[in-house]
């Protein structure tokens, strides 16, 4: 781990503006700094840097944060990573805290196989250009197939020597071990003889994410039956075949400025589409896609498209794809090329307006390809389409958004012509049976299986209030926690008849305390957690210091919280920056009634949750077969004279 010591002084030292104007060129706005988004493609500059707060917010995709997180969200590196970027451009030297031995061991193990790699990498790169060999065969061969010299410096494509040894005995000499050649399978050991897994072949080094190299594949170049045409690394420390796509590292800014991932099968499809201009691609080179393969592409956006070479093979079982994309929440499109064409092909072929054009034309979604198979399997065939509407309806069942599932499952009644009654009821079987499935496999005791709980708008609603009312407070602590407000408060007091009475008093308390002291009163607990966290973070800090120096909270908190608080901050600060006449009344008016918005806003966050409260508990009531449960009814009775009374002072307030 990077040591605290070494966190801290990259903070202290990193300039945002410094680093962000590497990538993006930056125009001084008042006390911020502005720029094109590189982030999408766009003419008038929506991109801001505030070099006071050190945190920049894209005001067209709605990202933002410190210094660290643009490293991470333009570079798409790991927090570690960032960290790392960082320090070496501003010449800190990093220092890893505390390891045990095992750990340390583990971590060189796995620094020793990088090494290895990057070695035949380079070895491989530099038979191919510069050995008789390497030039007759291997850089022919790319050649002939359509690559060009820069496509193929770029992807660092190479070639083994077809010889039993070459490789192996020129690492050894240059001081590489034979363990690490063996792990990473560069070097196959039999006995005490030594043999280079890829000879004669050429090669396609695999990268991660960040572009270290995990492993190759050797396509061989000679007509061998017996031999296979692709041989890949194998499973090692550094290499998960399933958690690898080829092509990312060089795809990753086209994926999230395209906001699409293209997938194909292999290899060549990716350097040729990459050659055409096409550069969202990556390939699961060949294997069924992974759980993890997607989470990986899911970094980078929410929308995939599948490109299906023309022969229809196995396509049915790559469609299993299909499935697990929607479950993680994703988009996905699929596209098929003609007859006898694969991706490499087409490319080859076509321009990259046609190609563009014939994508944009032919990516079809899951549902209405699914129904064109059918189509071109058999019409008429009833036994056939019901098949497929069940598989339509299963797909649908993945997808975990339930708005979306109810518009796809309206698509499948038209394109099918089937009611939508039946389909709903077919859904609610799927998702029934699963979860029986489920609570099965989890032997879990709750025996109350409900039948599938339509999500109404009226429920969503619901939810997006509460998420926007916890928004709110967190706002108006970042905003105005430290500033004293009179308040208007409700007391109660029980006279010495014996009889409660309210009594209207102002109070003069710090914004933070006053929604501290209210929440704290009726335990309110956030449903969103990360503004759970962030409310306790802030608090604390108020607590501790009195006072919020907002670029040095932002910088000590988790990444993701860190990233809210930018959001909330910079999307006052644009309100002020884009119109200043406004600014002016706005400003005035807020800070004003800050104290009335504090009041309101927890009012209705209580509100709402009483009336969630009395809402769980009637659901009790229904449920409960025995006889109705004294306790049970006055806990609704109390919470309703609650809600009545809220609803009094929030009418009194207003
Ligand atoms: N593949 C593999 N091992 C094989 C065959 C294929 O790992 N024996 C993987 C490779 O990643 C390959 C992908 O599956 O790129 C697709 O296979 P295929 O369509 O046969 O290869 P192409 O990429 O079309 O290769 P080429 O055009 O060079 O024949
Ligand atoms: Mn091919």
């Amino acid at each position: 781990m990077i040591s605290r010591t070494t966190i801290d002084q990259v903070f202290d030292t990193a300039r945002v503006e410094e680093v962000i104007g590497d990538f993006v060129q930056l125009k001084k706005s008042g006390s911020n700094y502005k720029g094109l988004s590189p982030f999408s493609d766009e003419r008038t500059p929506s991109f801001m840097v505030s070099p006071v707060k050190q945190i920049w917010k894209d005001f067209s995709s709605g990202k933002g944060g410190n210094v660290v997180a643009f490293v991470m969200e333009h570079e798409h590196f790991t927090y570690p990573e960032a960290i790392k970027y960082l320090a070496k451009k501003y010449g800190i030297e990093i220092e890893e805290t505390e390891q045990s031995q095992e750990q340390k061991e583990e971590a060189n193990e796995r620094e020793s196989l990088y090494l290895v790699n990057e070695y035949a990498n380079t070895y491989f790169q530099e038979t191919l250009h510069e050995t008789g060999p390497g030039k007759a065969i291997g850089l022919s061969y790319f050649k002939e197939r359509g690559f060009s010299k820069e496509t193929i410096t770029k992807f660092q494509l190479g070639y083994a020597l077809d010889e039993w040894d070459a490789f192996t005995n020129s690492a050894l000499k240059n001081g590489y071990q034979l363990s690490f050649l063996e792990k990473t399978g560069l070097t196959i050991v039999k006995d005490d003889k030594k043999f280079d897994r890829f000879k004669g072949r050429v090669l396609f080094p695999i990268h991660s994410l960040s572009g270290r190299v995990l492993g190759f594949g050797g396509r061989i170049l000679v007509n061998d039956k017996k031999a296979a045409k692709y041989l890949n690394s194998p499973e090692s420390e550094v290499y998960h075949k399933s958690k690898v796509l080829y092509g990312i590292y060089f795809a990753k800014q086209a994926i999230a400025k395209q906001d699409n991932c293209y997938l194909v099968e292999g290899y060549t499809d990716v350097i040729q589409l990459h050659q055409r201009g096409i550069q969202n691609v990556v390939s699961s080179s060949g294997t069924a896609l992974t759980a993890d393969q997607i989470r990986l592409i899911h970094r980078l956006t929410k929308n995939i498209t599948l490109l299906f070479d023309g022969d229809a093979a196995g396509l049915r079982a790559s469609l299993r794809g299909v499935d697990l994309i929607l479950e993680q929440g994703l988009n996905v499109k699929i596209c098929t090329f003609p007859e006898g064409e694969d991706p490499d092909s087409f490319a080859r072929e076509n321009s990259l307006d046609d190609i563009t054009h014939y994508l944009n034309e032919n990516a079809t979604d899951f549902i209405n390809f699914k129904a064109s198979l059918l189509a071109k399997e058999s019409k008429n065939d009833p036994v056939k389409k019901a098949e497929t509407i069940r598989d339509m309806v299963t797909s649908i069942s993945k997808i975990p958004d339930h708005i979306k599932q109810e518009v796809y499952l309206k698509e499948c009644s038209r394109i099918m012509d089937i009611s939508e009654e039946v389909l709903f009821s077919t859904l609610a079987q799927l998702l029934q049976k699963e979860r029986r499935d489920a609570s099965k496999k989890t032997k879990s005791d709750d025996n109350t299986l409900r039948v599938v709980e339509p999500k109404t708008t009226q429920h969503i609603e619901k939810v997006d209030l509460q998420e926007s009312l916890e928004r709110k407070i967190i706002e108006l602590l970042l905003l105005y926690g430290e500033m004293e407000e009179d308040f208007d408060d409700l007391m109660m007091e029980s006279e010495t008849t014996g009889e409660v009475v309210h009594r209207q008093e102002k109070i003069k308390s710090k914004v933070f305390e006053k929604v501290f002291l209210d929440l704290q009163d009726d335990e309110v607990e956030f449903a969103n957690p990360i503004f759970q966290q962030l409310y306790f973070a802030i608090i604390e800090e108020y607590q501790r210091a009195e006072s919020l120096k907002m670029d040095q909270f932002v910088n000590q908190l988790p990444q993701e919280l860190g990233s809210v608080v930018t959001h909330i901050i910079m999307d006052d600060e644009k309100y002020q920056l884009h119109d200043w006449q406004r600014r002016e009344i706005f400003t005035k008016n807020k800070e004003h009634g800050v104290s009335k918005e504090v009041i309101d806003t927890i009012l209705n966050l209580r509100r709402l949750l009483v009336a969630k409260k009395i809402g769980e508990l009637s659901g009790k009531v229904q449920q409960s077969e025995s006889s109705v449960d004294s306790e049970l009814m006055q806990d609704i009775m109390d919470y309703n004279t609650l809600r009545k009374m809220l609803s009094e002072r929030l009418n009194r307030v207003i």
